[in-house]
């Protein structure tokens, strides 16, 4: 058996030497990476690494842990929930924490997002949306309309119909030509001239077209690349006058990561339909939302059986994962996350701003508590994240971005000692 050259690093744990040769790690050529940092526990905004260093986790669990780890609230609504139910069905089953929390989800939407649907990840809220979309239009007797529009830079998940709608080089479509569904693939416009495109393109297939799909204000894992709420607010426009429907994929944004609960709110627009999942849970639980509006949902109501939602993932609405979503949620309620988002973006502007003009550097931006220091080629790749570490901090650049999404409770001295950590690892970069 072929086996990694780096299986033989002095420093692994023994659970690591054992388990390493079985694991298999997304995103990663098994033969050439780097042995994976062995976290041993989290807590606040640290990963507590084998060797009993405390490293400031700079991504929250890639967005997801907004509260910091083990917040005590989360902790003890989850063990309550696992004393009495962690599991049942949803097929045919109702059950309190999956209903409260759907009504609560509610209240919380823009608009009239009244109709909730529960799945365990965000890839699978995304194809529920698509096929939300898709049957939307056939329930009501039109026929054809079953292709996306989505932008260059997306990112909306790793199964076979969210990749065909991620950006076409980042979402790997060259290797599944043929396989995956071709959607259209556009740039976001960004001026008069290229919404004019943006327009022709809608009009000349808005019969094909079931519905736009956008992550508001800040495109992710596609490239860390923001945007006006302006452009959210036409993007609305531009599909009401076409008849598609707008899917928002708030996966990333929403729960005050851009400053505001959910960024559509910025635009003051009301999406069709909503997917919700990483900060939901406040980072315990996988657990995911395809959120509706009224007009959607009703488009189901038939007496024709075909007509209803065909979906159901075994582990959907996960009475645990509803106890740790409940749990965030009222921390939302009772602590000021939204503006330690927004205090967030203004220490990040300011403490990155000095990584502008290095060499290689090409922009430096903050969005909410989403901080991008954008390079022409991320070179030394392996040596920047390994640098990282040493320096006491999770950061994992990709792509063009080198970026942080912290937990929105990083208080001011680990947010000054992450910020510190990162222009001067880039500064080193920038030098090599
Ligand atoms: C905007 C967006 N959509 C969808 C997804 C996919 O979510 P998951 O990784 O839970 O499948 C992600 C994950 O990074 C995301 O950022």
């Amino acid at each position: 058996m072929k086996t990694s050259p780096i299986i033989d690093a002095p420093t692994m744990p023994a659970w690591q030497r054992d388990g390493y040769e079985h694991i298999w790690m997304p995103y990663t050529q098994m033969q050439t990476a780097p042995l994976p940092v062995p976290v041993v526990e989290t807590e606040g905004v640290y990963l507590i690494l084998a060797d009993g260093r405390r490293i400031i986790d700079g991504l929250a669990s890639w967005w997801s842990a907004c509260h910091g780890y083990r917040h005590p609230h989360i902790v003890d609504a989850v063990q309550r929930q696992l004393h009495t139910m962690p599991h049942v069905m949803f097929g045919g089953i109702n059950h309190e924490p999956a209903l409260r929390l759907a009504s609560r989800l509610a209240t919380l939407m823009p608009g009239d997002l009244n109709r909730v649907f529960f799945s365990d990840s965000g890839s699978v809220s995304v194809e529920v949306a698509l096929k939300m979309a898709v049957q939307f239009w056939l329930n009501q007797g039109v026929q054809g309309k079953n292709k996306f529009v989505s932008f260059l830079h997306a990112y909306h998940g790793d199964t076979i119909t969210a990749m065909s709608v991620c950006d076409p080089v980042n979402g790997m479509h060259s290797h599944f030509r043929g396989f995956l569904p071709q959607q259209f693939n556009v740039a976001l416009p960004r001026d008069e001239e290229s919404f004019t495109a943006f327009d022709q393109l809608l009009a000349g297939h808005s019969d094909e077209i079931a519905a736009v799909i956008l992550e508001p204000l800040v495109q992710g894992a596609g490239g860390m690349r923001f945007h006006p709420p302006e452009t959210v607010a036409h993007i609305r426009a531009l599909c009401d006058r076409h008849r598609l429907l707008l899917i928002a994929d708030e996966i990333a944004t929403g729960f005050g990561r851009t400053g505001s609960m959910f960024a559509c709110e910025q635009a003051n627009v009301v999406p069709d339909i909503m997917c919700l999942s990483k900060a939901l849970s406040g980072g315990t639980m996988g657990i995911a939302a395809t959120i509706a509006t009224d007009q959607v949902f009703e488009a189901f109501l038939s007496d024709n059986p075909a007509h209803a939602l065909m979906h159901g993932p075994t582990y959907m609405a996960n009475p645990l994962a509803c106890a740790a979503a409940h749990a965030s949620l009222d921390l939302f309620e009772r602590e000021p996350r939204l503006q330690q988002a927004l205090t967030i973006e203004a220490a990040l502007a300011e403490q990155l701003a000095s990584c502008r003009g290095l060499p290689g550097v090409v922009d430096v931006r903050a969005k909410g508590a989403v901080g991008v220091i954008q390079v022409e080629s991320l070179r030394d790749l392996d040596w920047l994240r390994a640098r990282f570490v040493e320096e006491g901090v999770w950061i994992r650049p990709f792509g063009d971005a080198i970026y942080i999404t912290p937990p929105l409770v990083i208080t001011e001295d680990e947010l000054q000692t992450l910020c510190a950590a990162m222009v001067r690892v880039v500064g080193e970069w920038a030098g090599r």
